[in-house]
């Protein structure tokens, strides 16, 4: 079984192309066959790569992200997507304010896939400095790896990594 997941954040240039890196690094990790990609609830930088800082994060982590563009999200994605996971809570309001009629796909908050308090946003590092999109990849990589262990887990197929670790 073939999982889809969406990453969602504002602009699609920062947040949501590290947490869709980092998920397709557990992914393989875990053994699990999923397809992946990340748009923002805006439209501003469409067609973008992703942010200079981010593309920085992802190499410093052994993931390459210079070929991934920035799209809006679309109706057709709650259709097509098994799960649409926000970044942070206001996108989450918009992904609900966004959704078709007829939308299929479970939508959530990313970090709540972790334990502890639930609500929890990946903080906008826009207008931050290098050690913020550091931050945000620890977070995304932990959320990452969480959620491809509890698809592992439940999709019966073995896993071989840690759940809740980061990506290193
Ligand atoms: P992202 O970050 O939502 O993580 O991609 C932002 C990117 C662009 C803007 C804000 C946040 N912006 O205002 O253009």
């Amino acid at each position: 079984m073939t999982v889809s997941i969406l990453f969602v954040c504002l602009g699609n240039i920062c947040r949501s192309p590290l947490a869709e890196a980092a998920f397709r690094v557990a992914a393989a990790r875990h053994g699990i066959a999923a397809h992946v990609d990340s748009a923002g609830t805006g439209g501003w930088h469409a067609g973008d790569a992703p942010d200079q800082r981010s593309r920085a994060v992802a190499r410093a982590h052994g993931v390459d992200i210079t070929a991934y563009r920035a799209r809006q999200i679309c109706a057709d994605d709650y259709r097509r997507f098994d799960w649409i996971f926000a970044l942070d809570r206001q996108n989450l309001r918009d992904l609900a304010a966004m959704a078709p009629v007829d939308a299929t796909a479970e939508t959530g908050l990313l970090l709540d896939i972790l334990p502890g308090p639930r609500g929890r946003s990946v903080p906008d590092p826009y207008y931050g400095e290098e050690a913020d999109f550091e931050r945000v990849w620890t977070l995304v990589a932990d959320a990452a790896d969480a959620l491809a262990a509890w698809i592992a887990a439940a999709s019966g197929q073995a896993g071989s990594g840690q759940a809740g670790g980061s990506n290193g």
